[in-house]
């Protein structure tokens, strides 16, 4: 695909469709490659961004792309609609539209930096499927060598999260992984509880600037919020999203996305508006997302068996916005998951099978990162796992990629 957006950015300037996640990322890929200073800016529809910039590139609403704009479709929703708009319309037309989205090899990376979370929420493995002993961190050195393996097996990686079970800022070098990250000009992404007394703001303030953090939550008074985030205190929360904003302000970071990602259940939706409004007085974007339960291998279990093992899991499918099985029964046979373009490396450097499965007696599909050599010989693990014909076949992966719910 590189190539491909080389000749059509070769043509003229062009806008990037999408400030968020994929089109901040793309903008890093094209950084790595040379091609950046071809970027006019981005748009994007939610007007809560709109006037803001990234790297010193202009977020604009639709109006600014002008008569026969060019255009590289990068947004996350909707993208079809997008495209036919912009195809369609008499200012741009097809030759002059660029949809990332019909190349499948832009993918990402995720390596779980901390194996450990500070909190058990009864819908996440770290809560629901027994304890993995002990506080494990990858070490700097090792991060790097897998960050330049991955450089090197993955022309097309779109962005690194340095997350995925585990909680990004209980990493004690937090400032290490981020530098080796920032010089080779790769797209972050971090997620936390933001639960913890004194995380390390200042850090993520002045060195995450190519980059999201991700706040995740679930609630805006401690009754409702404790229930779902088991541990979490939600003051301590409100507290370091304040913190945090001084924090940016005082390192003059513009760059950064902060986004408040709100879990909806149906014990917390009438919470939504009450945290919309802090995040988005603090400048944070909001992201309401409809909450999910986790991992695969318990929702399977849910759905063959008519319970999984944990008694979590099971109360929690109560509070599910729309019953699981209902919300499954849009799904359409499929043979190909979205998630395998996504790579998943554990904290000892396993690459496990995606980011959504948990249990690596089943689903590591390598022991060493840096003992492979391709994206493709991993993407064949995947292809023929059995893990993944039983998921498909309950289209849990089309579920969870958010495709399922109306
Ligand atoms: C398991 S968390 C681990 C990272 C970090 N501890 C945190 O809480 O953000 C990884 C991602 O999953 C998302 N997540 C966790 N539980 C979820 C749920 N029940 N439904 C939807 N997304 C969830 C979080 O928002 C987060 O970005
Ligand atoms: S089919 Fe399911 S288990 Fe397999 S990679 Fe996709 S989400 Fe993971």
């Amino acid at each position: 695909m590189i190539e491909e957006l080389s000749e059509f950015l070769s043509k003229g300037p062009a806008w990037i469709w999408g400030a968020g996640l994929l089109g901040r990322s793309l903008y890093s890929v094209l950084k790595r490659n040379g091609l950046s200073g071809q970027v006019a800016g981005f748009i994007d529809s939610n007007p809560t961004v709109q006037g803001r910039s990234f790297l010193g590139v202009p977020v604009e609403g639709a109006a600014a792309i002008g008569p026969r704009g060019r255009v590289i479709v990068a947004a996350a929703k909707n993208v079809e609609a997008i495209y036919h708009r912009l195809v369609d319309s008499a200012e741009a037309g097809s030759e002059n539209v660029f949809d990332i989205n019909r190349y499948p090899e832009l993918g990402h990376w995720s390596i779980e930096i901390v194996g450990a979370c500070n909190l058990k929420c009864p819908s996440c493995p770290r809560g629901n499927f027994g304890t993995v002993a002990g506080k494990r961190v990858m070490r700097p050195e090792r991060f790097a060598a897998i960050v330049d393996h991955i450089a090197k097996i993955d022309r097309g990686t779109s962005y690194v999260a340095i997350y995925n079970w585990g909680d990004t800022l209980l990493h004690p070098n937090l400032k290490e992984i981020l530098d080796i990250l920032n010089e080779r000009l790769f797209y972050i992404a971090a997620s936390s509880n933001l639960s913890m007394p004194k995380p390390n703001l200042e850090t993520i303030a002045q060195e995450l600037r190519c980059g999201e953090l991700r706040i995740s939550l679930s609630g805006f008074t401690q009754e409702v919020y404790g229930r779902s985030h088991r541990g979490g205190d939600i003051e301590l929360v409100k507290s370091n999203m304040r913190q945090l904003r001084a924090c940016l302000d005082a390192a003059g970071n513009h760059d950064i996305q902060v986004k408040v990602v709100y879990h909806v259940y149906k014990h917390n939706a009438h919470e939504v508006s009450l945290m919309k409004e802090f995040a988005e007085s603090l400048g944070f974007v909001f992201d309401p997302i409809k909450a999910i339960l986790f991992p695969v291998e318990h929702m399977m279990d849910y759905l063959d068996k008519g319970c999984s093992s944990s008694e979590d899991f099971n109360n929690m499918a109560e509070y599910m916005l729309e019953p699981l099985r209902q919300v499954l029964r849009r799904g359409s046979p499929h043979s190909i998951c979205k998630f395998w373009k996504q790579n998943n490396i554990d904290v000892d450097g396993a690459v496990t099978l995606c980011c959504i499965t948990f249990d690596r007696t089943r689903n590591t599909i390598a022991h060493d990162v840096l003992a492979e050599g391709s994206v493709g010989a991993l993407l064949a693990r995947k292809r023929s796992h059995p893990m993944c014909s039983g998921c498909m076949s309950h289209s849990i992966d089309q579920f969870v990629w958010g495709d399922l719910w109306v």
